[in-house]
């Protein structure tokens, strides 16, 4: 009953055609939000009900990582741990945790970023993000969970997240009211309207900052009958929390910049991938489109379904995210073809950040020659950035392309800064002497992550927290990512912990280079841009082997990648 009632429920609030199998990660959702787990009754019903083996059920609860077998909870904790939440007091909080709630009926983890860092430390309890957990709030917390009282019956305070807005630019201030994009864009043709997103120099806000027109133009001149739009709110970078803000503050603009996009491409179906954390937005979007569907502007011709992800990072890489889409494991695809050319069911596909879409909406309310005038001469408009770290204003500003990190800084209240991670774990670690650099495609490229460090922080810890998160995120499909990250967790921790050998600073060196030439996508390639970041621009981190126990740590990177090698049959 519980299983057919959770399909039930899935389907009512989806306006596309499915079949069982597509929906297979989002009926496992829901099934994992009902009872904290899954059983092995649910998939067994799963499979009497819909056909789906078993086998094939649990291939998908085993990647993501949201999706859990263990005994039933009726509370589970996670508790957000990258490097700034821990320099907020994460691992105290869990400990706490664990010690005050030893109980059968709770579970109490750690998860990666969920995107609380500038009001952290921040836990999900039952998939929803309760930010600043403070001692008065942790106290409140487990005498609600002592008492067992439904979350529902929580205070509403806990679960409102408000990050600061601490500079606002043409996104952010925009107060137009729902429908002036669409009105203003019902003037023009498609060709032209394409023609209007190219004038104005739109570049993908989703981290590579490739052109919106030219990968629309792709997508139109395919002739299928159907064709997809995907607004990736996966935000799953750490450090990264702009686009729950857009998603929250902006949806209007978002979603009109989706239809705009159907009307260029000529697509019928739209898809809003959520990332799993932010479950607790889901009814605000779904509110907003049901409001765009009662005017018309969501019908038959073009609809937008809403898809929850389940804690998967690499989710966030379009070609992993439209197999999630499809109900599979997220594994990125081969390339090409492009997703332009064959992408969700092999239909044509554009895939576009959340800020991209909303700065669509912005071009045609304000005209592409004003958008222009914002920002620099091949990054034009806005970038909306996260800041957390040590400085006294954490939270979101959105600043004209070509603003400098200097500028930033100085706005954000940060002194003795030792390094500002910029793009989240995926980034680089920029050293004072390149503060001068500028937010922009062709110097500081970034979806918007700003992490700051002061002097009394230590690298080694920075670097190590985000090797230990390309480990966990690792798809597992290809073995320089594999074992890659997995030896370079363990270099940078031994260096960390004074046990390195001499090898280890040229393995280490080794290591980036095969990360870059040899990964399947760009979470392999990037994992190792932390450790580049700190040979090349830090040296003075890597202390040099001072006892033979270090040197017998030495670590034979060539052996260890031959071994894995083989044993995945890839060379
Ligand atoms: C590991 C990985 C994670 C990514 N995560 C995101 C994400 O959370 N949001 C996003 O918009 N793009 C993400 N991307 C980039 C997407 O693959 C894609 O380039 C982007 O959504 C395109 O949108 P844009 O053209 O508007 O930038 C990620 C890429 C990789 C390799
Ligand atoms: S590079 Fe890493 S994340 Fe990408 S496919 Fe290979 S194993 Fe998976």
């Amino acid at each position: 009953m519980q299983v057919k009632n959770a399909i039930a429920h899935t389907r009512k609030y989806l306006q596309h055609s499915y079949s069982d199998e597509r929906l297979l990660l989002q009926y496992l959702q829901t099934l994992q939000n009902l009872n904290q787990n899954i059983s092995a009754s649910d998939l067994q019903s799963l499979e009497n009900l819909t056909g789906i083996p078993v086998y094939a059920a649990r291939q998908v609860i085993d990647f993501y990582s949201f999706l859990t077998y263990e005994d039933p909870v009726s509370y589970r904790i996670l508790v957000s741990d990258n490097i700034v939440d821990q320099y907020q007091g994460s691992r105290e909080l869990m400990r706490w945790f664990k010690q005050h709630l030893d109980d059968r009926h709770v579970a109490v983890g750690t998860t990666s970023c969920i995107g609380l860092s500038d009001l952290g430390p921040g836990i999900l309890v039952n998939g929803r993000l309760i930010s600043r957990v403070t001692e008065s709030r942790r106290e409140s917390i487990r005498q609600l969970i002592q008492t067992r009282t439904p979350l529902s019956a929580w205070p509403a305070e806990f679960f409102q997240v408000n990050h600061p807005i601490r500079k606002s630019g043409l996104l952010l201030d925009d107060q137009q009211p729902g429908g002036t994009a669409l009105a203003a864009f019902s003037d023009y043709e498609p060709e032209q309207a394409l023609q209007t997103i190219q004038d104005s120099g739109l570049r993908g806000r989703g981290g590579a900052g490739f052109s919106t027109a030219t990968k629309w133009r792709f997508c139109r001149q395919e002739t299928a009958d159907s064709k997809v739009v995907i607004c990736n709110a996966d935000e799953g970078e750490p450090g990264t929390f702009k686009d729950y803000v857009l998603l929250k503050d902006k949806i209007n603009l978002v979603i009109e910049g989706m239809i705009i996009a159907a009307k260029i491409i000529n697509a019928d179906k739209g898809f809003i991938y959520l990332r799993g954390e932010y479950l607790t937005l889901m009814p605000h979007i779904y509110r907003a489109l049901e409001s765009y569907r009662s005017q018309g502007w969501l019908s038959g011709s073009f609809d937008i379904d809403i898809h929850l992800g389940a804690g998967a990072y690499i989710c966030g890489e379009e070609s992993a995210l439209i197999e999630s889409l499809e109900g599979k494991p997220g594994i990125p695809r081969n390339r090409p073809p492009f997703p332009v050319n064959s992408g969700y069911c092999g239909l044509p596909t554009i895939v576009n950040n959340v800020e991209t879409f909303a700065n669509v909406s912005l071009i045609f309310i304000y005209g592409a020659e004003h958008y222009r005038q914002h920002g620099s001469k091949n990054s034009s408009g806005t970038k909306v950035l996260s800041v957390s770290g040590d400085c006294r204003h954490p939270g979101v500003y959105e600043l004209s392309f070509g603003t400098r990190l200097s500028e930033l800084l100085q706005m954000a209240g940060a002194t003795e800064v030792q390094a500002v991670q910029i793009g989240g774990a995926a980034g680089h670690l920029i050293k004072p002497e390149h503060f001068g650099r500028r937010f922009d495609f062709d110097d500081l490229a970034t979806a918007g992550a700003v992490m700051i460090f002061n002097q009394q922080r230590k690298l080694l810890d920075v670097a190590s927290n985000f090797a230990d998160f390309f480990v966990h995120e690792s798809c597992g499909f290809c073995t320089p990512c594999r074992v890659g990250t997995t030896v370079q967790s363990k270099i940078l921790h031994r260096f960390q912990h004074h046990k390195a050998a001499a090898q280890d600073h040229d393995n280490l060196q080794k290591l980036v280079q095969l990360l870059k030439a040899s990964s399947h996508c760009g979470l392999g390639s990037s994992a190792g841009w932390i450790s580049e970041s700190l040979l090349n621009d830090f040296p003075e981190v890597f202390n040099l082997p001072d006892n033979e126990q270090a040197s017998a740590a030495f670590f034979d990177i060539d052996s260890a990648l031959l071994e894995a090698r083989n044993l995945a049959g890839h060379q």
